[in-house]
């Protein structure tokens, strides 16, 4: 039988590739930010996933405005990273499970989601950056399902819809038939806007709010519009869907509940608001 452990959530930013690359996450900018996750890390080695699901947004790598499918998910063997622009080193490969990625689309098909299959996908840093800030040292040790969830080009899937296709992803993971233990990645915000009149716009207020929602009310955020929730935290802000798809996942089955294993916020990392947070269902 498949374990969920929990979810994670994390936010992305190019930069943070670079400063892994140079090697400096002791630097007085960096440190406050990495000091994050070593907590994290070890709640990883304790619970020692196989898979990962992780919802992210591609930024323009694999989709881009063109084509801009709403719920995209993966069904590769193997994932590549490419040069997407941002200065930051491409990483190698990540293995995909193409077991859990079928059984995955199987189901949202059959729960009435039109979902893009996608069985070539490139990789960008949403996807790439939690992998290596949850896993520093060495090769990615979980195979993976990305899911995208677009937030790049309007009209974007209402936050009741992306719970409810978080909700439907954890009642695939958990009855996906294998004895493997699965761990959900959220992968965006938390407040930015990069762009436009409000570029540099942070809401700490709303940002610890929502991470405190998601274990003790974790509907809470989808009493908000779309509209509603770039006005409270940017135009990119709004990649914390990612963070309520995850959190929709745990509430499947008869637990739940979750505990909270770590959580810490850090403002600024380039222009946006760092959160994270390691959830534990039970
Ligand atoms: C930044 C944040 C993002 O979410 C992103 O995808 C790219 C850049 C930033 O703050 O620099
Ligand atoms: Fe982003």
């Amino acid at each position: 039988m498949t374990t969920l452990i929990g979810g994670l959530g994390t936010s992305h930013v190019p930069a943070i590739g670079g400063a892994i690359h140079k090697g400096r996450q002791q630097e007085p900018y960096w440190k406050p930010f990495f000091d994050g996750y070593p907590p994290v890390q070890q709640w990883l080695q304790e619970k020692k996933p196989d898979v990962v699901v992780i919802f992210y947004n591609d930024h323009g790598l694999n989709f881009f405005l063109d084509k801009m499918p709403t719920f995209a998910v993966g069904a590769a063997e193997v994932y590549n990273n490419a040069d997407e622009g941002w200065g930051i080193p491409t990483l190698p490969p990540f293995k995909g499970n193409l077991d859990l990625s079928w059984h995955i689309i199987n189901h949202l098909v059959d729960k009435n989601f039109d979902i893009t299959t996608c069985q070539e996908m490139l990789v960008d840093h949403a996807c790439t950056m939690p992998l290596k800030l949850f896993w520093p040292e060495g090769e990615c040790p979980v195979t993976m399902v990305p899911i995208c969830i677009n937030t790049v080009q309007f009209p974007l899937p209402k936050p009741e819809r992306v719970y409810a296709l978080g909700r439907a992803v954890g009642e695939a993971i958990t009855s996906w038939d294998s004895d493997k233990k699965v761990a959900v990645i959220a992968s965006g915000g938390l407040s930015h806007q990069l762009e436009g009149e409000r570029a540099g716009f942070l809401n700490k207020e709303f940002d610890l709010q929502f991470m405190e929602s998601l274990v003790s009310n974790p509907e809470w955020a989808t009493q908000f519009t779309n509209h509603d929730l770039v006005e409270k935290t940017g135009s990119q802000g709004i990649e914390l869907l990612m963070w309520l798809a995850m959190r929709a996942s745990l509430a499947v089955g008869p637990g739940h509940g979750v505990r909270k294993v770590h959580s810490h916020y850090h403002i600024p990392i380039s222009n946006t608001a760092a959160g994270l947070i390691a959830l534990e269902k039970f």
